[in-house]
């Protein structure tokens, strides 16, 4: 049985998406095979920031549906080195929850990670249709606000069955967090309430992968944070003491 991440956030814009893409790539190179899958009907983007737009046969609703098995709608993403695929969010209808259900049980079973990009906003339905097996990750940036909707998230997370509920904190200067222009990340693990899974730097190798559906430098300091939140959903023991210094 594979391992389901849903990721979410409190507030629109914290980069789930950015981390759904940049965690499913840093989990296909260390052998996993990792399946994405983008819930955000009418409004998708993972097809642009994996870089294969033009590639889009079927959608997440054909396998819903019936009309298609899973191996027949995904595409094989090259960022993933041949073990990343991906299944894109339908262009209009809604994602029914009971379909949702059903699908994610097949796909754990074909794959090591199946990693959910969730839209912004209350999505309960689709939470709720999850196995008690779904681990969640909530994104949120260093600002007060972030930190207020993350808080909210991840109350509300626990409240369902959820397997664990972890944070990743994404935009991250560690200049503004030292000038007090940002929390800090003790003030941010204290104002979230949720166990830190991970921290991202603020970088524009992230910015223009996500425009462009080019890969990250695996030798710069996201690719690399990239590759430890991998490596600790993993199991491996990675400190967090080693996120200060990107
Ligand atoms: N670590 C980062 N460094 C720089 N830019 C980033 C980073 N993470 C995300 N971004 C940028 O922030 C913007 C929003 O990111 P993204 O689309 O991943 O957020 P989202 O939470 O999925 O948004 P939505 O709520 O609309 O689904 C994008 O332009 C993306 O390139
Ligand atoms: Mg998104």
């Amino acid at each position: 049985m594979g391992r389901l991440i849903a990721v979410t956030s409190g507030k629109g814009g914290a980069g789930k998406s950015s981390v759904s893409v940049h965690l499913a790539v840093a989990l296909s190179k260390m052998s996993n095979k990792v399946l994405i899958v983008d819930l955000d009907a009418g409004m998708r983007c993972l097809d642009i920031m994996l870089g294969v737009s033009d590639q889009m046969l079927f959608d997440l609703n054909d396998v819903l549906k019936g009309d298609k098995a899973i191996n027949e709608a995904v595409i094989n993403v090259p960022l993933g080195d041949g073990s990343l695929h991906f299944l894109v969010a339908p262009l209009k209808g809604k994602i029914e929850p009971k379909e949702l259900s059903s699908f994610v049980s097949s796909a754990t079973s074909e794959y090591d990670f199946v990693i959910l990009d969730f839209p912004s906003g209350a999505v309960d339905e689709l939470y709720l249709a999850l196995p008690k097996y779904a681990e969640a990750l909530v994104v949120c940036n260093a600002d007060a606000v972030s930190l207020r909707d993350a808080a909210v998230q991840g109350t509300d997370l626990k409240t369902l069955n959820f397997l664990s509920v972890r944070l990743i904190l994404n935009r991250v200067s560690f200049d503004n967090m030292r000038r007090g222009i940002t929390a800090n990340i003790d003030e941010v693990i204290d104002s979230s309430g949720i166990r830190l899974m991970g921290v991202v730097p603020q970088s524009m190798d992230v910015y223009m992968s996500c425009c462009s559906g080019q890969a990250l430098n695996k030798k710069c300091r996201a690719a690399k944070a990239f590759q430890r939140i991998a490596k600790r959903i993993m199991g491996y023991d990675i400190p967090l003491v080693a996120y200060k210094k990107i």
